[in-house]
């Protein structure tokens, strides 16, 4: 079992195979889009097979898929049955912007696939368009609808922003009573590529509450999974859930059990610090098993008590402002 110097079991992956994306959401990206790596920079299906094939050999139970958006990368699919075939691992998952999914669902159910997210934040065409700047709704709802289709777990991220879609807080909620989705509140992060200065949390997870139960009074508080990073509520009668992630006020930092590859191989111990060491620089480097695995073992052991120690300790003391894309989500 692999514990970090706080005692927390460490066995979640969340690898990012791309910094692109086909939208360009404002809280994660300048509508320009960024300054994309070269194919170089990006760490080679090869070398994340190597990197995944070694950290699962360690511990790492479950891995998520994330991007940018990952089914943007080239081959992806090929990828992602390679690593559905990795002896060891528990559990693979994929969080997508749902624009290019669809047809790939079956496949994914068939190597195994059992969750996906689906970034999604508004049930409004138009407001999907002012968010994101591109108008591909639709084709995100069919996403939706073959995953349930296929039977697989669907958890929807959305993303709460001031005058953005606080009026789709409420219809989000209401999409669960008929589906069986688990619709998750995601508090704003400054993690915005510097498209716009990020001007303080509006809508934390406490008012988040409170605005969904001045709608549903009897909401119900249900038991969070293991290592969940949401509080998770129904209301009664309905088919899905909802949960709130409160990402900005870092409250889960306790029972963090996760660790983060970017797309051009840096490690992250938490979301918020500036990456412990690159991985694909040291496999270019010719370093060998044996000493990768001391260097990672040495980083989980430097792991950051919570969200706001990782920050303190940032070499560049900025302030985070880098995309999601560039982190992996
Ligand atoms: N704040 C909060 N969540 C964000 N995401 C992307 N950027 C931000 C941000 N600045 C979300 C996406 C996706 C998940 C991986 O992270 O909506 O669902
Ligand atoms: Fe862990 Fe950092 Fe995430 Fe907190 S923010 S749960 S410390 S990775």
């Amino acid at each position: 079992m692999l514990l970090d110097n706080h005692g927390r079991k460490i066995n979640y992956l969340r690898l990012a195979v791309t910094d692109r994306c086909n939208l360009r959401c404002f809280y994660c990206m300048p509508e320009e889009g960024l300054d994309w790596l070269s194919r170089k920079e990006l760490m080679t299906y090869e070398e994340m097979l190597q990197s995944c094939t070694l950290l699962v050999k360690m511990g790492i139970e479950k891995i998520r898929i994330t991007g940018g958006e990952p089914f943007v990368r080239k081959d992806i699919m090929q990828f992602l049955t390679a690593l559905s075939e990795l002896e060891g691992l528990k559990e693979l998952t994929i969080t997508t912007n749902g624009v290019l999914t669809a047809p790939h669902v079956a496949e994914l159910k068939r190597i195994g696939v059992t969750s996906v997210n689906l970034s999604l934040d508004t049930l409004d065409a138009g407001r999907f368009f002012a968010i994101t700047k591109r108008d591909e709704f639709a084709d995100v709802m069919d996403t939706l609808h073959q995953l349930l289709k296929h039977d697989i777990e669907v958890k929807i991220n959305a993303v709460v922003m001031d005058g953005k879609n606080i009026q789709d807080i409420i219809p989000l909620v209401q999409l669960t009573r008929d589906l069986p989705v688990s619709v998750r509140f995601i508090e704003e992060m400054p993690f915005n590529g510097d498209g716009h200065i990020y001007d303080g949390l509006k809508w934390d997870h406490i008012r988040i509450l409170e605005e969904i139960k001045s709608k549903y009074p009897d909401l119900q508080k249900i038991t969070d999974p293991l290592y969940s990073t949401a509080y998770n509520y129904q209301v009664p009668g309905h088919k899905g859930s909802v949960g709130i992630i409160a990402a900005y006020s870092r409250t889960f930092c306790g029972s963090c059990n996760r660790i983060r590859i970017t797309p051009e191989g840096t490690l992250k111990t938490c979301l918020y610090d500036d990456g412990a060491l690159n991985i694909k620089n040291l496999m270019r480097d010719g370093v060998n098993e044996q000493d990768m695995k001391a260097i990672l073992l040495n980083a989980f052991n430097n792991k950051a008590k919570d969200g706001w120690e990782a920050e303190q300790l940032r070499v560049v003391r900025t302030g985070v402002h880098e995309s999601m894309a560039t982190i992996g989500g």
